[in-house]
């Protein structure tokens, strides 16, 4: 059970922030709310209460005898600022402390992680840029707003990204206080997720597992890292993470045109997608219907290895990563198939994991093993997917040249 203070800021979003803290509690965390006084014309006192099981409050002067924001602070093995509003960056870039939750960040030594959510105008204005800088430039780990419907009618970036997201980067830090430095900044990176289908007839389709959730853990932790992240994502059925364009595909032709594209001005292309290898030689364009005849037989032609096509037309100084997914078999051991891949494919770095029934297709979790070109090994201990993830982009950062 880690100790985890949840800072309010006073914006709409402010509700979101009350199923957010659901999912910390589900995770097994102790969580202390701290709103802003505005957050708490947003979302009552009462609500934060009852969900974190804490008392709550917003200044410094309840329950004073217990120096509440000198024990917060100590206390906290991470803080998330959700919504963080443009005021709170202001405040905690200068280092104010003039309410329990200034306060707190200033006695605070742990990670904080602040999850903004303003109108785009007051995201992109020079002043809220600069205090972003400011407090990344001193460790603090500060997402980008995902892009959407905003409070009113009109639509940009600036919108809370989607609670489980938040959980899961709070998760990783817990896990790994050094796992989201704002190293990728100036940096494109492709990731490709998910599973490619590929049409028998307009309703069927031979298909894979792979959920998605393990390239979508990729891209999310590369955004809060800094970088641009191109995703191309074949049949998932999770929201876009935060600061990332979604290229959506269903077949393997349509993702390595997308990939081939996005990958023209990239420095980093990682392969996470599930891509068949096979498709039907022909696709009905209509149902395929029972004729009483002995079914035909489907006839399969192979798909181009969009790995090996990347590896082939490398341009220097731009990496590139793949994934084995493997079971092991009475001639070689997971890791051992996963060394032969990597020589085969060519690719700077393999991850190679074991799937199976209950194994990283569809789970939560993952564990790994990244492969070099240049012999190194890296184990990454069953995990959360984004523990995986920062693993892979602390391995991509050193190799980066250009
Ligand atoms: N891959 C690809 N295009 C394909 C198949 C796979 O780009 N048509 C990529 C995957 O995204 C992954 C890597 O290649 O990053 C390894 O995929 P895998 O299916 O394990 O490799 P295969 O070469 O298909 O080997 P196997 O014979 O084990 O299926």
């Amino acid at each position: 059970m880690s100790r985890v203070v949840l800072g309010v800021g006073g914006g709409i979003a402010a509700y979101k922030a009350a199923d957010l803290l659901r999912k910390l509690t589900e995770a097994g965390h102790d969580v202390t709310v701290v709103p802003t006084a505005s957050a708490l014309e947003f979302v009552g006192a009462a609500t934060w209460a009852a969900l974190s099981h804490h008392p709550v409050a917003a200044d410094v002067w309840t329950a004073a005898a217990e120096v509440p924001h000198v024990r917060l602070g100590r206390q906290a093995e991470l803080v998330v600022v959700a919504p963080a509003t443009a005021d709170l960056l202001a405040r905690a870039a200068h280092g104010l402390a003039d309410d329990l939750l200034t306060n707190t960040l200033l006695t605070a030594r742990c990670p904080v992680l602040f999850v903004p959510a303003m109108h785009t105008e007051m995201w992109e204005h020079p002043a809220t840029v600069d205090n972003v800088t400011t407090l990344r430039r001193r460790g603090v780990v500060v997402v980008e707003p995902a892009s959407g419907r905003l409070t009113g009618t009109d639509t940009g970036k600036g919108r809370l990204p989607e609670p489980a997201e938040i959980a899961q980067l709070a998760n990783l830090l817990l896990r790994r206080a050094d796992a989201l430095p704002f190293d990728l900044a100036g940096r494109h990176v492709v990731v490709s997720a998910g599973g490619t289908r590929e049409p028998l007839d307009p309703v069927r389709f031979l298909g894979n597992s792979s959920s998605g959730k393990q390239g979508y853990a990729l891209a999310a932790v590369a955004a809060v890292r800094g970088a641009k992240v191109t995703l191309v994502a074949a049949n998932v059925d999770l929201p876009d993470p935060a600061a990332t364009a979604v290229v959506h595909v269903g077949t393997a032709s349509e993702l390595r045109d997308a990939v081939q594209k996005a990958a023209e001005e990239a420095d980093v292309v990682v392969m996470a997608a599930a891509v068949a290898d096979f498709r039907p030689s022909d696709t009905a364009d209509h149902k395929i219907k029972k004729s009483g005849e002995p079914p035909a037989p489907i006839v399969l032609q192979e798909n181009p290895d969009v790995l090996a096509e990347l590896v082939a037309a490398k341009r220097p100084g731009c990496l590139l990563v793949g994934f084995a997914a493997e079971t092991g078999d009475t001639s070689a051991s997971v890791l051992d198939h996963g060394r032969a891949k990597l020589r085969r494919k060519g690719c700077d770095l393999l991850v190679v994991n074991a799937v199976g029934p209950g194994k990283a297709f569809g789970q939560a979790d993952n564990a790994g093993v990244i492969l070099g070109q240049d012999g190194s090994e890296t184990v990454v201990q069953y995990g959360p997917k984004a523990v995986l993830a920062a693993a892979v982009w602390d391995a991509v950062v050193t190799r980066l040249t250009r």
